[in-house]
């Protein structure tokens, strides 16, 4: 079976961008692939983080994975910080890294832009993500189109360190959803929808009450047509409605299309509240039942013990290809 591996940063609630960007597809591919998932808190404290909020967060993100639908005994979950591998290999990564390469990460340039004093570990956060993928050998990263960049430095690193050092990593490749690869926020079609947003209706949380749900749909922006039409050239807000709406019913954007067209703008927003609440209230009550119980330690320790096989293996490898001495 086909390695695959992914994360999510314990840094806020997590969005309907991150579901239908990336969880869903982990569900999908746990079948198929041998997989690993990981809340990424070594990643999230390249911001600043109440160690209260990341705790509660971190058991969050993994709560969310089984409640989507992750079944702890096909799939690994994990958190990256129980694994020391990761901060390990991160620094050799780093050390392999260019300066140029991190300062063109759009993702860095971005959460620096306006910033007095910025991290060093948002500059080399990258070198970090590179480690985390290449330590499991992974064929497969199931991401939103936000984590191409980073991939693709993930490549070259590998080749680089395979060159110098003789063939050690496999190279990946990500894995996109055919729709919906990159949503938008709800207030403002030209980004992407975040947790790290500061407006909170700019975004649905995969824990927002149906009713929350519903009133930020409602209220989310859309040009003054009335055809729905998926057109993100000409009609990004609506064409964005358009991708939740078919990733979240399962149906075709034509079938959507169809279904409304000389319709306008309210009918289809009404159900459209419907279908993300059908989607997300049952993993919703899944998550409460789970965070309940004390099953998530359960599953975090055994996520540990094999993450942790696996990636000592790789590191062990990557240390004796660089010369030093293991014992
Ligand atoms: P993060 O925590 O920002 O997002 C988690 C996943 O959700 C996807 N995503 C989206 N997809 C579509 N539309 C959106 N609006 C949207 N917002 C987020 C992201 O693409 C991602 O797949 N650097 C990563 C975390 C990471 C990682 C890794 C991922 C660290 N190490 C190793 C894969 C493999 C990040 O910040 O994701």
């Amino acid at each position: 079976k086909l390695r695959v591996l992914s994360g999510m940063q314990p840094s806020g609630q997590l969005t309907l961008g991150n579901y239908i960007g990336a969880l869903k597809n982990y569900v999908k591919l746990q079948h198929t692939h041998d997989c690993y998932f990981m809340a990424v808190d070594l990643h999230a404290v390249t911001v600043p983080q109440e160690p209260e909020k990341l705790k509660d967060q971190s058991e969050a993100v993994a709560a969310l994975y089984l409640a989507a639908g992750i079944d702890p005994n096909v799939a690994t979950v994990f958190l990256q910080s129980t694994v020391s591998a990761h901060a390990e290999l991160g620094w050799l990564l780093t050390t392999l890294t260019y300066m140029g390469e991190l300062e063109r990460m759009t993702q860095f340039k971005d959460k620096a832009a306006g910033k007095e004093s910025v991290g060093a570990g948002l500059f080399t956060y990258p070198s970090l993500m590179a480690a985390d993928i290449l330590l499991y050998d992974t064929a497969l990263v199931p991401v939103g189109d936000d984590q191409t960049q980073h991939l693709e430095l993930t490549r070259d690193l590998a080749h680089r360190f395979n060159q110098r050092y003789g063939d050690t990593f496999a190279i990946p490749k990500g894995y996109f959803p055919e729709v919906g690869a990159r949503i938008m926020s709800l207030d403002d079609a030209s980004k992407k929808m975040s947790k790290s947003s500061p407006n909170a209706g700019s975004y649905i949380a995969m824990l927002d009450a149906p009713d929350v749900i519903r009133k930020k749909i409602s209220r989310a922006v859309t040009d003054s047509g009335r055809e729905v039409k998926f057109d993100p050239q000409n009609k990004p807000e609506v064409s964005n409605l358009i991708s939740i709406y078919a990733q979240c019913a399962g149906k075709t954007i034509a079938e959507i299309e169809a279904q409304y067209e000389g319709q306008g703008y309210g009918p289809f927003k009404k159900d459209l509240a419907e279908a993300v609440v059908a989607a997300l209230e049952p993993i919703q009550q899944r998550y409460a039942e789970i965070r309940s119980s004390g099953e998530l330690y359960d599953v975090l320790r055994q996520g540990k013990e094999r993450a942790g096989a696996q990636a000592e293996q790789m590191l062990k490898r990557v240390k004796e290809k660089m010369g030093y001495v293991v014992l």
